[in-house]
């Protein structure tokens, strides 16, 4: 069957694709029905079935005859290490770990948060949480104390895994005294601490509360899989809305385990055995699904690689991953390869490499501007495949189709609806509207398997960002159009969120941060084009009348004070203090029109401003900056 058939069977009679698609897995129960909507717009996946996420990861793979394989290749040219882990050695492992938690007395549905970088030991805490059955809600090591408190505090976990610290190429982030600092500030206290030493910076332990992690292995005895309903959760992960409170996007077990396996040969082409490689982090959605679950589900050998494109040690770094451990396909972010285009254009450290057993590219987490695609296709000689999705559905809301049928690749759009998401671009009165005209991108209930079912604790929550713009449909919170052929160009967000070097922020948060500052009146932070990581946030602050500073320490302060409350992955540099901002009169900040400006984009004045003049005092606040140097007004 070609994509088309594939498709339309997907969305005419999911119940029987999925099913189908259920039996590449091993249940311990048999589920009673494909989809249960009884309870609609609360749709459930294979309600009634058992299984165990971590047993149809690993151990079903060492009873099949692939305990030598290799499930994990780490390698860390941050610490010069490299290390196999295969299935048997990990089914061991992640035993041990399920034990070591059991001993702490977690058991199924317990929540238990990991804080830790690129390490297998990440891959081992998460599979040993689905093993038992508990809960676990990875955070990213990139945030802030504060954001992890607001984690710890929403989850609720009996314990937090965290390893002593991570490594950026410029620096050792100790993560022991953040994650000291954000359980001091959480008002839930987890019973107890597992902490993974690392020789680049071992850190104290709190006695009573904090447990080393080779000691608790070494005493722990294996623990089996804990079947677990299919409608159970088995992870929860926190990304951000338009609001300084995260929204906790829950996993279930069944349909993740089902859309993710079907996923690997069916949009990846990949085969059991080959080596699959997402330069992203487990703190990430994309983490999640493609370092971690995808491919061991499927019997492929996992890259968990903790480095950068460039500068570990240069831009050749990517190419020499994927020829020394024979990768067949990559995933990572579009800015992944800005960076590496910036420093050696011509691709010079391509040749050192021998990429002959490397089939394919996929780029997702941003926009991927036509140019990067082409670029990496050209010194590739391979398909570089845009594909779309989101922390909320867990994998492609459309894409390219390696294991059905390779499409023609269109640089600018997305490719076209992965097989299960009956995608539709709607107006603002909830019409379809015709091919090539902008509109919402909606994706009509149910979602397939892997989407969220709801958010943590907050039925309430789920309904209202995604269920109530239109009835029977999800706002994916992303407009664009849909060409004559059915590609789908993905623009942009409607929302306060943006995207930062892949990272999806929210404005809000950083607004409710600079609010806070005591000398701050009012501010607006908006995103400007950045030709590395896509788009920077930017502060536009008014200062209280009356306070004496001068707009240089303000504006320092204020970097400080985003990088301690949400941490460096906000990547929040830029701060013009202005007199004023522009507003309509009924008082709203025209947050779209300074992007303009500032972006030297066309825009007109609009009717509704209160005051025009205040256009040409923000451009004049930006032009210091390198922003904002021409006037393109309509
Ligand atoms: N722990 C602690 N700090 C972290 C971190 C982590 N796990 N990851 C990033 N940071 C820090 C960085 O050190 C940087 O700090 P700085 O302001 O002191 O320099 C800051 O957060 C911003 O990080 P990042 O946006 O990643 O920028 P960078 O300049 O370090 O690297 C790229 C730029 C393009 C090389 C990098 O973003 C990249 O490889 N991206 C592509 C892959 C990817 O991760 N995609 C995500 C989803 S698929
Ligand atoms: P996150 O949940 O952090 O993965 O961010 C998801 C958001 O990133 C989406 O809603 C889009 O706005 C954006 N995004 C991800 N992939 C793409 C893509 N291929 N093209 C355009 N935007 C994308």
């Amino acid at each position: 069957m070609g994509y088309a058939e594939v498709y339309a069977r997907a969305v005419n009679d999911p119940e029987g694709f999925w099913g189908e698609a259920a039996q590449a897995l091993t249940w311990s129960r048999p589920f009673d029905k494909v989809l249960d909507d009884s309870a609609a717009p609360f749709y459930r996946w294979f309600a009634g079935g058992e299984l165990n996420t971590c047993y149809n990861a690993v151990d079903r793979h060492v009873e099949n005859g692939r305990g030598e394989q290799t499930a994990i290749i780490y390698d860390s040219p941050v610490t010069d290490t490299k290390r196999r882990i295969s299935f048997a050695e990990l089914q061991d492992q992640v035993a041990r770990f399920a034990g070591a938690l059991a001993d702490m007395g977690v058991t199924k549905g317990d929540r238990v948060i990991i804080y830790m970088p690129m390490v297998p030991e990440a891959l081992v805490a998460m599979l040993g949480c689905a093993r038992l059955g508990a809960i676990h809600s990875v955070v990213f090591g990139g945030f802030s104390a504060r954001e992890l408190a607001t984690r710890i505090d929403d989850a609720t976990p009996k314990v937090v895994v965290a390893a002593s610290c991570g490594i950026e190429p410029s620096r050792v982030v100790k993560y022991k005294p953040l994650l000291d600092q954000a359980i001091e500030m959480a008002s839930h206290k987890p019973e107890r601490t597992l902490i993974l030493q690392r020789p680049q910076s071992p850190c104290d332990l709190i006695q009573g509360r904090d447990v080393d992690w080779t000691a608790a292995m070494a005493a722990a005895a294996p623990h089996d899989c804990v079947p677990v309903s299919a409608t159970d959760p088995i992870y929860i992960l926190y990304t951000s809305g338009t609001t300084g409170k995260p929204k906790g996007v829950v996993r279930h077990n069944g349909g993740h385990a089902v859309a993710l396996n079907w996923s690997m040969k069916h949009i990846y082409g990949m085969a059991p055995g080959e080596v699959f490689w997402a330069a992203s982090d487990v703190g990430w959605v994309v983490g999640h699904s493609y370092i971690v679950y995808g491919p061991l589900l499927y019997g492929c050998t996992t890259v968990v690689y903790e480095g950068k494109p460039v500068g570990t040690p240069d831009p050749g770094a990517f190419w020499r991953v994927i020829e020394e451990y024979k990768v067949s396909v990559m995933f990572t972010a579009p800015t992944a390869f800005r960076a590496i285009k910036k420093e050696d254009p011509g691709a010079e450290h391509l040749k050192r490499y021998n990429l002959d057993h490397f089939r394919a590219l996929f780029l997702a987490g941003e926009r991927c501007d036509p140019d990067t695609l082409e670029w990496a296709q050209k010194i590739l000689q391979r398909p570089a495949i845009d594909h779309w999705w989101q922390t909320e559905t867990g994998w492609a809301i459309a894409g390219n189709f390696l294991g059905i049928e390779q499409l023609p690749i269109k640089p600018g759009t997305a490719g076209k609806p992965t097989p299960g998401y009956n995608v539709q671009i709607l107006d603002d009165n909830g019409k379809p509207v015709p091919a090539g005209d902008m509109g919402r991108i909606m994706v009509k209930l149910p979602l397939p398997p892997a989407c969220l079912p709801t958010l943590w604790n907050n039925d309430e929550r789920f309904k209202e960002s995604y269920l109530s713009a239109e009835p029977g449909y999800y706002l994916t919170g992303d407009s664009g159009y849909m060409d004559e052929d059915g590609f789908l160009y993905v623009m942009g967000r409607i929302d306060d969120t943006i995207n930062v070097a892949g990272h999806r922020l929210s404005t809000g948060a950083m607004e409710e941060v600079l609010a806070s500052h005591p000398a701050v009146a009012e501010c607006a932070v908006i995103a400007v084009a950045d030709e590395l990581k896509g788009s920077l946030p930017m502060g536009l602050v008014v200062m209280k009348s009356g306070v004496n500073m001068d707009a240089d320490t303000l504006s320092k302060e204020l970097v400080t004070l985003v990088r301690e409350k949400i941490g460096p992955v906000a990547a929040f540099k830029l701060v013009a203090v202005v007199n004023r901002l522009p507003k309509t009169r009924s008082g709203k900040i025209l947050r779209a029109i300074m992007r303009k400006i500032a972006d030297n984009e066309t825009y007109q004045t609009p009717a509704t401003i209160d005051d025009p003049s205040i256009l040409d005092e923000i451009r004049d606040s930006l032009t210091p900056l390198g922003y904002a140097q021409g006037r393109q007004q309509a």
